[in-house]
């Protein structure tokens, strides 16, 4: 058996001498956890400027939709804390039927993403690729005239947007929409344009939770009707998220992510074993609503209940998490 020594038992073998002292524990340490893994999401919205700067979002307490000069102030926050990069969702002024707002060049993103870079270099700017912030109805992509989403039309668009969030700087695209063909539309529509450099970040295994509802409160993208189960994955489903996960690697995916993160541990796991890709796992706004809910009414200690759910994240085979406790656990693991 690997990594197996049989042992003489105890009273020879006393597994607790190697957890008597804090410098034992951490000799032995299996699961890292270090800012230098943790990614800071941001919601930046258009015309915030005009209304205060910053807007709380009342599910999550600590997290503000921000203007643009909010958010550049914001980026200077994580970077000196040593977080290595950003996730910027943008939130337009105007929503329409087509999303028009996610390929705009002068677009939230667009802009914040130009700002944040040119205050910040060395901070990775990644931009979430979605037209769910950006359409009238809130759904992932183009409709038909049934109401569901029409998936090649809407691969379209959002290979021109991540050619617009290139362009404006942004170091890594995240497609989060689950249509089926998108990483590679996104890699050869980058290619044609000269930005062959520009990872993709791909929101592989993408589950339909119930946990993406304070986000959707944050974007004001609840779908006006229906859900979003006809593209998102059935939380039931490993084996699929697999097969998910290795389309996107065939057609170019550089990181592999699932989503949410804790109620999908196992999910971590398998891809990380099947693939020895790098992977993101995201850590989404429902699961840091319920850490802060019950902080808040004192039932947990909100500082251990933190470090140890990323440090789970990790050992499940997570190289990357992505969660909104990222400034605070860069703060609590210096000292
Ligand atoms: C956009 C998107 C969502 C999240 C990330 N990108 C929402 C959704 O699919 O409804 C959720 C993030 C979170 O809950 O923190 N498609």
């Amino acid at each position: 058996m690997r990594g197996y020594h049989a042992g003489v038992p105890y009273p020879q073998t006393r597994l607790r001498r190697l957890r008597r002292t804090p410098v034992l524990r951490d000799l032995v340490r299996e699961t890292r956890l270090d800012a230098s893994a943790l990614v800071h999401p941001m919601f930046v919205e258009d015309g915030l400027d005009r209304r205060g700067g910053r807007d709380p979002i009342l599910a999550m307490p600590g997290v503000d939709r921000l203007s643009i000069s909010e958010a550049v102030a914001e980026a200077g926050e994580a970077a000196g804390l040593g977080l290595p990069g950003v996730l910027l969702f943008g939130i337009p002024g105007e929503k329409d039927e087509e999303g028009s707002g996610a390929w705009d060049d002068e677009g939230v993103i667009q802009l914040a993403t130009r700002a944040i870079k040119d205050a910040h270099p060395d901070l990775l700017v990644i931009a979430d690729l979605c037209l769910c912030e950006y359409t009238s109805h809130g759904h992932c992509g183009l409709l038909r005239a049934d109401g569901s989403v029409d998936n090649d039309a809407s691969v379209e668009l959002l290979a021109r947007t991540a050619v617009s969030q290139a362009r404006a700087g942004a170091d890594v695209i995240a497609p989060s929409d689950m249509m089926d063909g998108r990483v590679g539309a996104i890699r050869a529509a980058l290619d044609d344009e000269g930005l062959s450099d520009t990872p993709i970040m791909a929101y592989s295994a993408k589950f339909a939770s119930a946990f993406y509802g304070p986000f959707r409160e944050a974007a004001g993208s609840t779908p006006a009707f229906g859900d979003r189960r006809g593209y998102q994955m059935d939380p039931a489903n490993v084996d699929e998220a697999l097969r998910e996960v290795r389309l996107d690697v065939e057609e170019g995916a550089d990181v592999v992510m699932v989503k949410p993160a804790l109620p999908y541990l196992d999910v971590i796991r398998r891809v990380k074993d099947a693939t020895g890709m790098p992977v993101a796992a995201y850590n989404v706004s429902g699961e840091y609503a319920m850490v802060k809910a019950a902080a808040a009414a004192g039932h947990v200690d909100e500082r251990a209940v933190v470090l140890e759910t990323l440090t789970s994240i990790r050992r499940a085979g997570a190289d990357i998490v992505i969660t909104y406790h990222a400034k605070d656990a860069a703060r609590w693991l210096r000292t």
